[in-house]
């Protein structure tokens, strides 16, 4: 399916079981690929809901030794300012149903210090990626997002400086409708990727859904709207719920 955003490209599972596999798969040849032309993988993860059974799945036995892990790198989109002990980190999230179950050396994995002034982890962040990725600021192979219902992604939230953010690849936000500060790779940095997919599950996404993919282009509003890679894929992974108000194509 293609829509009026462009080129991104559609997917729509019938249930979120298939969903879950299709990304889970989609994650293991975008690696296996990366591995194969790059000698490595670097993707980072999105926190949520959604992705939880994906990353589940991931370290299943099979699918656990589908991928090289000596050669994979994690990276967070984005973090909650809360330490990595706190239910709502979501690195917390991803090393309980991933990270502690495959094979992956502690040095390739870098955790956002939530647990730091939001400021500092978020300067801190960046000089991480700089440290790994050089100046010139060359993308990572996969970005994971989710969406939420008010079209945020990552920690980019309606109304925030971060969604325009031009020079920054990490900032440090105030989100208001979550009450807390939050930790947030920018546009910069994943408009960069060679890979970006969203995935999303449900009914009540929806109409969200509709007004990114279809409705007027305003990302301060549709922060999901900034996400327009510059030379890599977009992909939306969607179970049929979540599409349902789609023009069909
Ligand atoms: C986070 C995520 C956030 C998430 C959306 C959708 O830190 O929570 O980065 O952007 O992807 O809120 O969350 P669900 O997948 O739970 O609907």
């Amino acid at each position: 399916m293609k829509n009026s955003r462009g080129p991104s490209n559609i997917v729509v599972y019938p249930d979120k079981a298939s969903l879950v596999a299709g990304a889970a798969s989609l994650i293991i040849e975008s690696g296996t690929r990366a591995i194969a032309e790059r000698g490595r993988f670097t993707i980072a993860l999105s926190g949520g809901g959604t992705p939880r059974p994906v990353y589940a799945r991931l370290a299943e036995a099979e699918s656990g030794q589908a991928l090289d892990w000596s050669k994979v790198f994690i990276f967070f989109g984005d973090e909650r300012c809360v330490p990595p002990s706190d239910p709502g980190s979501n690195f917390l999230m991803a090393k309980t149903v991933l990270l502690d179950h495959v094979p992956l050396p502690p040095a390739n994995i870098f955790r956002i210090r939530g647990e730091d002034v939001p400021e500092k982890a978020a300067a801190d962040y960046e000089e991480a990626l700089r440290r790994f990725f050089g100046e010139t600021g060359a993308g990572f192979d996969l970005v994971l997002l989710g969406m939420g219902e008010n079209g945020h992604t990552a920690s980019l939230f309606p109304g925030l400086a971060a969604v325009t953010e031009t020079r920054r690849r990490v900032v440090a936000s105030y989100v208001e409708v979550a009450g807390m500060w939050r930790i947030t790779m920018t546009p910069v940095v994943i408009n960069a990727a060679r890979q970006v997919v969203f995935l999303l599950s449900g009914a009540g996404k929806a109409e969200i859904v509709r007004s990114v993919l279809e409705g007027p282009l305003e990302p301060v509003v549709l922060p999901a709207q900034a996400v327009r890679p510059v030379s890599g894929e977009l992909r939306w992974l969607l179970d049929r719920p979540a599409a349902a108000r789609l023009k069909a194509e």
